[in-house]
Formats: C-alpha cells, sequence, structure tokens
C-alpha cells in the first residue's frame, strides 16, 4: 500500500468540470492520494481549469502564481493542470510557469498514475490527446463511500454545434454519448452510495444518442431506478429538444419541472451571426409547446451581451426575448473574444456600451429571479433534504425547481423527499416547514 498523499483539487468552470473533479480524484486514490480541503497541507495541488471566457482562463496562471511562495517552501509539492485551459494552451501552461509539473486535458486523465510515474522520475507530464479509447473505460469503479444525495453523472461529451463564439468545440473535441448501459450501472452504484438526485451531464445533453430512444429513452430507463427520486439534466441547446424530451417534461414524474435553456441572444441577426441555428420566436414556440406539456416548469437560461455587431436594438430585442419568456434564473455575460474562434476576428462592441447593457439585462433577470423565489411562499413543494443547516436542528435542501430551503427537520430526513410548506423567501434561498 502506497503512502498516502494529499491531493487539493481545485475546480473551476462548469458542472462537467465538477464531475470530472470527481473521477480525477478516484483515479488519483489508487496512486495512493487522498483529498484533502485544505491546501497548505497537500502534497499535490490540481486546477481543473475553464477556458470558457478570458478572465477564467487568466485566473488559473494568477492562481499559480499564488502558489509559488508554497511550492518554495515545500519543493516536494506537485502541481497538476487539468481541463478546458490545460487542453487549449498544453505546453505553454509549463512555460509561463515552469513549476507546473503535469497538464492534462479533459478527454486523458485516466492516464493520470502513469503520468505520475513520469513525475516521480522528475520528468514534467504532458497529455493532451484525444485518445482513441474510452476514458470511462479505464477508470477505477465508482466505490467510494457514502455521499452527497444529489450526484452529477456526464453522459455526453465534446459539441459538434461551433457557435461563432464558444471554445468548448476545441477544449472539449466532437460530441460523443457514452452508452446508456453504462450509464444505468453508474447511476445504480451511486444510488448504493446514498444518492437520490441525478443531474446528467453534457455540454449539449439533449444531443445524447447512446440510447435508441435518445435522452428520453435514458431517462425512462433511468426512472425505473427505485432508489433513485429524481432526475435532473444539463446543458442543452434549443434545436435538440425533441418531441420525446418534451412529452417525458409532461409524463415522467422523475424528471424535475427545470430546464437550462440558453438562447444567448434574442435578436435574430445575431443568433444568426452566432451560427445558433434558430430564431427568436422559434425559441418562443418551443418554450410554449414545453409549458404546455408541463405548464409549472421553470427556465433558465444563459446569454451574452455585446457580442460583436449588437447594436441597441439587437440588445433590446434579447431584453423583449427575458420579458416574453419570464426566466426563473439565469447567467449573463459580457462577450469575451477567444482565441481561435470564428467571432474573435470581429470587432468588438465598446467596453463601457457592453457593460451597461450588462447591468440592465442582469436587473430585469434578478428582477425575475426574486419574483419566481417569492411565488414559491405559501406553496407546498418537494425538497431533497441534502445536508445539516447552520441553525441546529435544521436541514437543508434543494426543491423541485432547484430552490434551496432551509427547513427544521430531524437529521435521518437526510437524503429523503419530503413536503415542505414555504413560509418565507430571502436572497438566495426559501424557509418553510415540513407539511402536515
Ligand atoms: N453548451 C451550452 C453552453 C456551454 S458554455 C449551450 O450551448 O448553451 C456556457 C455559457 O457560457 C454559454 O451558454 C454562453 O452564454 C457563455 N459563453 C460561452 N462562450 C462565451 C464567450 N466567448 N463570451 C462570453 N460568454 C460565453
Ligand atoms: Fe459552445 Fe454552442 Fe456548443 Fe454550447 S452549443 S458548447 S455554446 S459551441
Ligand atoms: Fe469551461 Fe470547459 Fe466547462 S471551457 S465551461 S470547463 S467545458
Amino acid at each position: 500500500m502506497a503512502d498516502s498523499k494529499k491531493l487539493y483539487i481545485k475546480t473551476y468552470g462548469c458542472q462537467m468540470n465538477v464531475y470530472d473533479s470527481e473521477r480525477i480524484a478516484e483515479a488519483l486514490a489508487s496512486d495512493g492520494y487522498e483529498q484533502t480541503q485544505d491546501q497548505s497541507e497537500a502534497d499535490m495541488v490540481l486546477l481543473n481549469t475553464c477556458h470558457i471566457r478570458e478572465k477564467a482562463a487568466e485566473k488559473v496562471y494568477s492562481d499559480l502564481g499564488r502558489l509559488k511562495p508554497l511550492h518554495d517552501e515545500k519543493p516536494d509539492l506537485k502541481i497538476a493542470v487539468a481541463g478546458c485551459v490545460a487542453q487549449a494552451e498544453g505546453a505553454e501552461i509549463m512555460r509561463r510557469q515552469p513549476m507546473v509539473d503535469l497538464v492534462v486535458g479533459p478527454q486523458t486523465y485516466h492516464r493520470l498514475p502513469a503520468m505520475m510515474e513520469q513525475v516521480r522520475s522528475g520528468q514534467q507530464a504532458l497529455d493532451t490527446d484525444f485518445p482513441e479509447e474510452d476514458k470511462f473505460d479505464h477508470l477505477p469503479k465508482r466505490v467510494l463511500p457514502a455521499r452527497n444525495p444529489s450526484a452529477f453523472l456526464t453522459v455526453q461529451e465534446g459539441c459538434d454545434k461551433f457557435c461563432a463564439f464558444c471554445v468548448v468545440p476545441y477544449t472539449r473535441g466532437a460530441e460523443v454519448s457514452r452508452p446508456a448501459a453504462r450509464i444505468l450501472k453508474e447511476a445504480e452504484a451511486l444510488t448504493e452510495r446514498g444518492v437520490r438526485e441525478i443531474t446528467l451531464l453534457g455540454q449539449n445533453v439533449n444531443a445524447y444518442h447512446g440510447h435508441k430512444d435518445g435522452l428520453a429513452g435514458l431517462i425512462w430507463e433511468l426512472s425505473e431506478i427505485d432508489a433513485l427520486k429524481r432526475i435532473r439534466f444539463t446543458t442543452s441547446h434549443p434545436n435538440d429538444m425533441d418531441d420525446a424530451l418534451i412529452e417525458a417534461h409532461g409524463t415522467c414524474d422523475k424528471l424535475m419541472p427545470y430546464l437550462h435553456l440558453p438562447v444567448q441572444s434574442g435578436s435574430d441577426r445575431i443568433l444568426k451571426a452566432m451560427n445558433r441555428k434558430h430564431t427568436a420566436d422559434q425559441y418562443r414556440a418551443l418554450i410554449a409547446r414545453i409549458r404546455d406539456a408541463r405548464p409549472d416548469l421553470m427556465f433558465s437560461g444563459d446569454f451574452i451581451v455585446g457580442f460583436p455587431g449588437e447594436t441597441d436594438a439587437d440588445f433590446e430585442a434579447t431584453m423583449q426575448l427575458v420579458r416574453d419568456v419570464h426566466y426563473g434564473q439565469a447567467y449573463s455575460f459580457k462577450y469575451s473574444a477567444r482565441p481561435g474562434t470564428p467571432a474573435a476576428e470581429k470587432e468588438d462592441v465598446p467596453a463601457d456600451v457592453a457593460t451597461e447593457r450588462l447591468h440592465r439585462l442582469q436587473e430585469l433577470l434578478s428582477a425575475q429571479q426574486y419574483a419566481t423565489q417569492a411565488s414559491m411562499v405559501g406553496r407546498d413543494v418537494h425538497v431533497l433534504f441534502e445536508k445539516k443547516g447552520r441553525q441546529d436542528g435544521q436541514l437543508i435542501g434543494k426543491s423541485d425547481y432547484l430552490h434551496a430551503v432551509h427547513c427544521d427537520a430531524p437529521v435521518e430526513m437526510i437524503g429523503t423527499v419530503q413536503r415542505v410548506s414555504i413560509s418565507k423567501s430571502m436572497t438566495n434561498s426559501l424557509t418553510g416547514i415540513l407539511a402536515k
């Protein structure tokens, strides 16, 4: 048995990275590494990085700079960079920061134990291939102890859509779906560890084709696992919302009434320049069809403001679309030019104009978010309790609509779904009491 060494992982970016970080920890456990939450006691620090916007990518270099004193103090400390910056920049990372021992892309982290051999022999290790073999076939089985009742499960990776602003098709490669049988096995193993809610992940999860009936087929099969109480999926592309998936939102009890469906812009001109391949009205019609299937479904979205060429009128069209849809939750970003993407060749909207638009959009989205949350007061919702709250006797969980809910309840209720009467809406959460 190898000596136990401590591994500290910092995760940036999307849920796919959160999932990857867990799998990386499992892969390195076989190399004798145990995870720690305290960076100062680490023998290895791994940054699992995101390349989506310039700020996210540059943060990695400032964090590496901040690790320098710790490395000077502890020269044996191993430093690894994984994820999408690793994929996009590869050896450049070691050039800018020579203390980095290892750089590994999102498709090759199953090779980490072998790469660690190389590091131990005093070399730097770099692997950013898109290999033929599937990393999931080579990763250790998921046999860790009981865990949080809610888990992520990656079912699809990569993207073939090539939106004009986006690095994902380059950092994650072509769209690949994992076979349904493997996912079902992984889901069963997770439920044996106490998981009751699974969020299926993919950059374009509704383009999943590892089941003959697509994502809806996979969801229906997962819903037959008794111990699994809730299913969610993210992120979806509007053009891949097929009839079966829309229908499942109305008929599959375990599929939660929350859907992240990014549109990016409400202007047809900008949608075209973004290569999104649908219009604002097609998106409105899709929202209406999904609401027909499941009237209480809560929508969430992503928006980019200040895309090259965006005029005041284009931006107003985005504001109008937001008013029409009414989002329960949303993320909005200022456009960031990314190296290698088609939009990066075009002239940027002036920074102050983009900033002002972002503020206006965020004000509208926040108002919708608070209104949606406040509308829960006086209602009974189902809550999956996940952990103890800060106050004695209180638990925290998530409602069907993904709102955080605080409620007095016995600790044995962690991992169970209960009905809760909502009494109060606070800034980022709801409070309630167990329903009679
Ligand atoms: N596959 C998902 C999105 C993945 S990236 C989809 O198609 O919706 C997550 C979000 O980051 C995007 O929805 C977009 O709003 C934002 N984003 C991506 N590239 C960006 C860029 N270059 N500048 C600003 N925001 C960006
Ligand atoms: Fe990026 Fe577009 Fe693919 Fe989403 S669909 S990951 S925004 S290229
Ligand atoms: Fe970022 Fe890569 Fe996810 S670029 S958003 S970590 S797919």
